[in-house]
């Protein structure tokens, strides 16, 4: 859970979000009626951006702060066709096998129990099910500074990982990684980017 505010957050880190999003838009090849999952999906800034460059997919959106969810449902009334839930990543409410595509943007680094998380995500992803995962990594000397002092400041914030760590994360929780790649966004911003697949 965090408490960034939800109707700050897209003025505030709209250039973040565009930038950081546009793997989304490139990579995961999303399918007419396929059933796509966002975990931590904040003010629902991706989901505006899969609709229009795949207007066919059925997408389910889950942020665990209310404001947030209810930001992305105010924002979308013109669109309705995301199903947006409070829900937390450590406890999915959705039937094992449900899903397609899982995605994650940029909230793992929130997650207590990362681990669970992923078990999570693991169970409602249908056999051979695609995970498009993208989060800061330890491994920029600026993201271990800003882990620093994200972590003395004592707010929401987990961690970041580096990249062989979340690849243990992932294979441990049974998501075998197919791609993972490192890239910054400017002089700050040091990211990680993985593509997984349910075995
Ligand atoms: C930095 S925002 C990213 C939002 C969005 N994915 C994006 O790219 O703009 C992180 C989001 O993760 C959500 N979050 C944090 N912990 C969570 C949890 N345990 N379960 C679900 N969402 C969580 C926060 O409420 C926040 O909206």
């Amino acid at each position: 859970m965090t408490r960034l505010s939800a109707n700050a957050y897209d003025g505030r880190w709209k250039s973040y979000t565009d930038r950081s999003h546009r793997m989304f838009l490139e990579r995961p090849a999303l399918g007419d009626g396929q059933r796509v999952l966002d975990v931590g999906c904040g003010t629902g800034s991706l989901e505006l951006k899969l609709l229009a460059r795949w207007p066919g997919v059925r997408l389910t959106a889950v942020d665990a702060c209310p404001e947030m969810v209810e930001t992305a449902r105010r924002k979308s009334a013109l669109l309705p066709r995301v199903d947006w839930r409070v829900a937390d990543a450590h406890s999915l409410p959705f039937p094992e096998e449900s899903f397609d595509t899982v995605l994650s943007a940029s909230a793992f680094h929130y997650f207590e129990i990362p681990q669970e998380a992923l078990r999570e995500i693991k169970r409602v992803l249908k056999p051979g099910g695609r995970f498009f995962f993208l989060d800061w990594s330890r491994d920029f000397w600026a993201m271990r500074l800003l882990d620093h002092w994200l972590t003395i400041r004592g707010r929401d914030y987990h961690r970041c990982y580096r990249e062989t760590e979340l690849k243990a994360l992932l294979e441990t929780a049974g998501l075998a990684v197919r791609t993972a790649e490192r890239f910054k966004v400017g002089p700050l911003w040091g990211f990680v980017w993985m593509e997984a697949e349910k075995a």
